[in-house]
């Protein structure tokens, strides 16, 4: 249990870009009485190729950062390095760590023909937790897995709807169509600022699921046990920071605007 001092502390929210804001707009709607301070880590993104011992080193780089601004607790909104690092983080640190992985489990449940996609980066798809996963929750069903090399860098320029990034997402999602995926999981957090175009390309029948409601549930959930939870009856201060250049800030700007 912590003390009642670290109530009105931000939660830190890492990622290794822009991505996570997709999570923090979750973050923020299921507790809107938390401060919380975003880093982006676009100067190293995309982290979909790095080894497990680069991002480590990254997520211990910004987990300092975050705690030195007084973070009372973690989340890692990013699912390459939930899968990379997070074990190494909590035996470092000993404040709540909250991490992601993609949402096969759910995707397995919701599925109707036993066949489920998932969309994700090289990183997490190549690492012994997804495999993990797969071994737990993917039994009895079909998984087609597809990584999106390239796709991280559009969206972390801010190139949503260009035809690079379409071309990109018509090509990944051809394999899991061809398959017949009825259910297709955002394993990447950058995915849900593309989910709009996924949609179009799989068709409305094919049911898309991220994990960013469910992490937020998390949050809560660890902050009510560690009786953590902001009591305060006004609205969260948000703070965004980044490693990036200029450019990430206005494109984060711009990913933030597209969520409220
Ligand atoms: N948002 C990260 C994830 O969820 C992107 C990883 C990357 O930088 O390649 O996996």
């Amino acid at each position: 249990m912590c003390s009642a001092i670290a109530v009105n502390a931000p939660v830190g929210v890492m990622d290794s870009g822009v991505g996570g804001l997709s999570v923090l707009q979750h973050l923020t709607r299921q507790l809107p009485h938390e401060h919380f301070i975003y880093f982006a880590d676009s100067a190293h993104a995309p982290y979909g190729n790095k080894t497990a011992t680069e991002i480590q080193q990254r997520c211990f780089t910004i987990a300092d950062t975050l705690i030195a601004k007084g973070a009372k607790a973690l989340v890692v909104a990013c699912n390459t390095a939930t899968a990379a690092a997070i074990a190494a983080m909590r035996e470092r640190y000993s404040l709540p760590i909250i991490g992601m992985e993609p949402a096969v489990k759910p995707a397995a449940a919701a599925s109707k023909n036993g066949i489920i996609g998932v969309l994700a980066t090289t990183g997490t798809l190549k690492s012994a937790q997804f495999a993990a996963l797969l071994e737990h929750y993917g039994q009895g069903v079909q998984v087609v897995t597809q990584a999106c090399v390239g796709l991280v860098e559009c969206i972390e320029q801010g190139q949503l709807d260009t035809p690079h990034t379409l071309a990109l997402l018509e090509q990944y999602c051809q394999p899991l169509i061809a398959a017949g995926a009825d259910t297709i999981v955002l394993g990447c957090t950058h995915y849900p600022f593309v989910r709009k175009h996924i949609q179009t390309i799989v068709g409305p029948d094919v049911t898309l699921i991220d994990t960013g409601a469910a992490v937020a549930k998390r949050l809560q959930q660890v902050l009510e046990q560690e009786q953590m939870l902001n009591t305060a009856t006004e609205a969260g201060d948000y703070v965004f920071l980044t490693s990036g250049m200029e450019k990430t800030g206005r494109v984060m700007q711009e990913l933030w605007g597209l969520t409220a």
